[in-house]
């Protein structure tokens, strides 16, 4: 049964921390789940990737844990320590984090440092940004004849040195790269070398489900003539396979 729209279902519990995944952007792309936890929390520590349309009125205190590029922020083990010490004061937290938080968002090490401290904890999926940014943008990760499967991968490397973890090239495989905007030119040579050819189309898709939401398509060839035409701003989404193809017949939703 669908819970009613005016009455919460599942109110926060003090003392806990729910680990909530915001969705790209859009605060209709939030899960119902997701919109009675904010409703009813005390405190809700929220990163920078989430719409201030999604928090700005909400009764609950707000904090912004946000680690911009150049600026960390509280640092991951100075979120770890506010959300144990907000639960700690009995309180209902909402930890809110862009997409889902458990594709490439430290939500599961929040997870880890919370039970390490006795703390209730529960984890609410969200629309991750890896899937509703190419379908957004008309890019389906899998068709029937062009792909059956996908790989999203981080750009951004776990350590310092390390090149990202992009399988070998496969005609059948979409491959989604997050974390890659101001990358490119490290991670496109990797590409060339594991046997992706120039002519395989590449889509980057801008701020999906934002009202400055972009996109653009190029291969792996051209891109970087291209990109010079085209401002790349983060947060994007690189899409890499014969699916960007299709982009021009399927819906693409206008900002
Ligand atoms: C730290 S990762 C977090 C991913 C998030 N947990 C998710 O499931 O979408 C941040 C990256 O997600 C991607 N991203 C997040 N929101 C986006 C959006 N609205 N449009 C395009 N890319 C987005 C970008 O690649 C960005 O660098």
């Amino acid at each position: 049964m669908l819970p009613t729209l005016t009455e919460p279902h599942r109110p926060a519990r003090r003392g806990t921390v729910y680990l909530v995944g915001a969705g790209p952007g859009a605060p209709d792309l939030l899960t119902i789940r997701a919109l009675r936890l904010l409703q009813t929390a005390d405190v809700v520590v929220h990163d920078s990737l989430v719409a201030p349309e999604i928090y700005g009125e909400l009764a609950a205190r707000c904090i912004d844990a946000g680690k911009r590029s150049g600026d960390h922020g509280l640092g991951q083990d100075g979120i770890n320590a506010l959300l144990v010490q907000l639960a700690q004061e009995n309180l209902a937290v909402v930890r809110l984090k862009g997409g889902d938080p458990y594709v490439l968002g430290r939500g599961s090490e929040e997870a880890l440092a919370l039970a390490a401290a006795g703390v209730p904890c529960e984890v609410v999926p969200g629309v991750s940004s890896s899937l509703a940014a190419p379908l957004l943008a008309g890019i389906p990760l899998t068709h029937r004849g062009l792909a059956d499967s996908f790989c999203v991968v981080s750009a951004h490397p776990q350590h310092e040195g390390q090149l990202p973890d992009i399988p070998p090239f496969s005609p059948r495989r979409t491959l989604v790269i997050l974390m890659g905007v101001h990358t490119l030119s490290q991670w496109l040579p990797q590409l060339h070398a594991l046997g992706y050819p120039e002519t395989l189309p590449l889509a980057f898709v801008l701020r999906a489900s934002w009202p400055q939401a972009r996109a653009w398509q190029s291969t792996l060839g051209r891109c970087l003539v291209d990109l010079e035409q085209h401002a790349l701003a983060s947060p994007a989404v690189a899409i890499i396979g014969e699916v960007v193809s299709l982009r021009d017949r399927l819906p693409q939703e206008q900002p």
